[in-house]
């Protein structure tokens, strides 16, 4: 568990690859237990999920739609300015289909509150969200995943899709990054 990885003293894994593979293909059936066989428009947030994105579309099979929604990085360093901004729009309408928010990380819980509010506001027959992790001794609005894949303590975290300076998201694991 405390490993360092990849020759970065910075870095100590905090949940290695197989425990995340694992925990997605879980997600996935827990998902379609809840929302059915039937199609399910998964929505990702980028940057941060484009990884969890891939890999728990692949786990839920079925139909499924694959739409991004940009949202401008309000974390430059490891510190939240609380201003979300849609940077890139859905590419097709949402009306009446059964929606999956799909996030890598649940912080302050900002992103993911204005982000269902927005989607909400396109008239889909549901939306329901998923977060692989989920930081709650940082909220500001009280919020949480429908789906969660793990609960993690208050440290700034990396790989599997999250970043520091835009670097660490190719890690195939999620580590702990400290300076
Ligand atoms: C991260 C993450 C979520 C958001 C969660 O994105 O991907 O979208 O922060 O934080 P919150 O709960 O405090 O709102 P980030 O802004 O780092 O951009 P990125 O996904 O492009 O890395």
């Amino acid at each position: 568990m405390s490993a360092i990885s990849h020759g970065d003293p910075n870095i100590r894994v905090l949940i290695p690859e197989e425990r995340i593979q694992a925990r997605v293909q879980e997600l996935a059936s827990e998902i379609r237990a809840e929302i059915g066989h039937g199609p399910i428009t998964c929505i990702g947030v980028l940057k941060g999920s484009f990884i969890f994105m891939a890999d728990l579309v692949r786990a839920l099979g079925g139909p499924v739609r694959c739409e991004f929604l940009g949202v401008s990085s309000y974390h430059g360093g490891t510190r939240s300015t609380g201003v979300v901004r849609i940077s890139e729009d859905l590419r097709h309408p949402i009306e009446g289909h059964h929606c999956l928010l799909v996030e890598d990380i649940v912080d302050t819980g900002l992103t993911m509150d204005y982000l269902r509010h927005f989607l909400e506001g396109r008239k889909p027959a549901s939306v329901r969200t998923v977060a692989l992790l989920d930081k709650p001794g940082h909220r500001e609005v009280e919020i949480t995943a429908d789906h969660v894949g793990f609960t993690i303590p208050d440290e700034f975290v990396v790989g599997y899709g999250l970043d520091l300076g835009e670097l660490y998201r190719n890690l195939p694991f999620i580590a702990v990054y400290t300076p």
